[in-house]
């Protein structure tokens, strides 16, 4: 037997789940643990695309510029260089493991999205990108030696004595402990913290709850990014940017846009801008909400089009009623990505020993404050390669440890005291209500400590998956409302109304452990 062969747990199936799972499992034996079937994830809704600079006209610079532009101070230059850099080797990898992304005259296709200097954005089946990326890897790890447990639900890690050992898991109603050397979380995010949100209902950040239990360092949680269009027909389906990236308008009630008296990029300008002006809108129209109109884009492109170009939009909208073809379409922000999570540093490793986190459940610092559009799925797969690429080298294995991100400046901050005697139990769908209205698009310092009393109030109780889920959108929530609480400026995508300011003296991330806090 291959004397470094070693026990390793990945925790989800979006793409960086899956891709930590395939390179993985060439040197260890791995298990991938997936609370629903393996091909649901957040990446198989991502619609868009993924990010790369694939074309002569563009360089890596640009992306990187960009990326740090969006990212309004905060991103880390050396993580967001690796992912620039990058990149383009790994979309070549994608392709080689089956992901046709869409072509035009013998060539990549590309799109153009907020705040991107250059169309590069790359998509698959026209608006159906992360469903083809997530089919092909779903693939590929059924083809593979990966042991997938499906409808297994992570609940925590396990530590002895300072050391990794393994994870429990709920099973088919049983809990029982799996052993491991390390364990790669790859859980996605929480948009189901708030009560719109573009995320499917499985992002509940259980990965980043367990990883908070444990004294994970945890980082930029106040940063929650919310995306302008979410058809606004009750079940807030994603309008991917690229379709104002196509040339699509936002409208008021009157048929007037309003964008271009808010940023001179008006509909492209960046993500937060657009949400905040989508807001103000519908507050000035008493809640109705904006519309987007395609309809110029069938005018401009001919006939059929819209169902060419984004045919998963175009179904969606006939579905509920709509034909984008000829009318515009209600719609309004919704929670979308979290650019906070569990600290890393540029191979995943976390502040625990043998704990390791991909994609949107960590924080590499590539978003910042702010992450560009279709940056996401990029940085699950260039990360997951990484830490995967380190798993599997032997020597970097026995020296492994953490380093601490890059040089970006960041402190600690503190949950305030819980203060509440009399405690009930908590309602999921008053918590999503409490974090749209006070830690969502604005905030202010009042709200958020009202906010924070009354999460302070709620006990999670049972022990069913609904349950343990709610208890981790509980403990998440008041991590991310301290912090936004705590953060008193104006940055990127979080909002103080009463600190519209962005101020120097902020210009670092803010860090959360329950463990001893030493280094930063
Ligand atoms: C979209 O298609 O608008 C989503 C892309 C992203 O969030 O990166």
């Amino acid at each position: 037997m291959n004397p470094s062969r070693r026990k390793i747990i990945v925790v989800g199936s979006g793409i960086a789940g899956l891709i930590a799972a395939l390179e993985l499992s060439k040197q260890h034996d791995v298990t991938l643990v997936t609370k629903h079937e393996l091909a649901e994830s957040n990446t198989r809704w991502a619609q868009g695309g993924i990010a790369a600079v694939m074309f002569p006209d563009d360089s890596v610079a640009e992306h990187i510029a960009d990326t740090l532009r969006a990212g309004a101070g905060l991103c880390d230059p050396e993580a967001v260089s690796v992912l620039c850099t990058e990149g383009p080797a790994r979309i070549r990898d994608l392709i080689a493991l089956g992901v046709q992304f869409d072509e035009h005259n013998g060539e990549l296709a590309r799109g153009l999205e907020a705040a991107h200097s250059h169309a590069r954005i790359l998509h698959a089946k026209g608006d159906a990108t992360g469903l083809s990326i997530e089919l092909a890897l779903v693939h590929a790890v059924r083809s593979s030696k990966v042991n997938v447990m499906e409808h297994t639900f992570a609940c925590d890690l396990v530590i002895e004595c300072g050391v990794l050992t393994g994870m429990e898991v709920l099973q088919a109603g049983l809990r029982r402990t799996l052993s491991a050397d390390a364990v790669i979380l790859a859980s996605g995010g929480a948009g189901q913290l708030y009560r719109y949100t573009t995320n499917p209902i499985g992002a509940t950040g259980d990965g980043f709850a367990m990883a908070l239990r444990a004294g994970a360092q945890i980082a930029d949680a106040e940063f929650y990014q919310f995306h302008p269009t979410a058809l606004a027909t009750g079940d807030t389906f994603l309008i991917s940017e690229a379709v104002r990236g196509e040339g699509a308008v936002l409208v008021d009630t009157h048929g007037r846009r309003f964008m271009q008296a808010i940023h001179p990029d008006a509909e492209l300008a960046p993500r937060d801008v657009v949400a905040r002006g989508i807001a103000m809108q519908m507050a000035a129209q008493n809640g109705t909400p904006v519309r987007l109109d395609a309809t110029v884009l069938e005018q401009r492109n001919g006939k059929g089009f819209l169902e060419r170009r984004f045919p998963s939009i175009h179904r969606a909208c006939l579905a509920r009623g709509l034909d984008w073809t000829i009318d515009p379409i209600p719609v309004t922000p919704a929670a979308h990505y979290w650019m906070g999570g569990v600290r890393t540093d540029l191979h995943g490793r976390t502040s625990i020993p043998g704990l390791f986190a991909v994609g949107e459940v960590a924080c590499t610092g590539v978003h910042g404050a702010n992450r560009l559009a279709s940056n996401s799925l990029l940085e699950s797969l260039v990360f997951a390669w990484r830490c995967a690429n380190l798993l599997n080298d032997d020597a970097e294995w026995q020296s492994e440890r953490w380093s601490g991100p890059g040089p970006q400046l960041a402190s600690f901050f503190q949950l305030p005291s819980e203060t509440s005697v009399l405690t009930r139990p908590v309602s999921r769908t008053a918590l999503q209500a409490i974090m749209w209205d006070a830690v969502g698009i604005e905030r202010n310092g009042s709200t958020l400590r009202a906010a924070l009393v009354q999460l302070d109030s709620w006990r999670a109780t049972g022990s069913d998956l609904d349950s343990l889920e709610t208890a981790n959108l509980l403990a998440i929530a008041r991590v991310v409302t301290a912090a936004a609480l705590a953060r008193t400026e104006s940055r990127g995508a979080h909002f103080r109304v009463d600190y519209p300011e962005t101020l120097e003296a902020w210009h670092r991330s803010l860090v959360y452990s329950t463990a001893a806090q030493t280094t930063v």
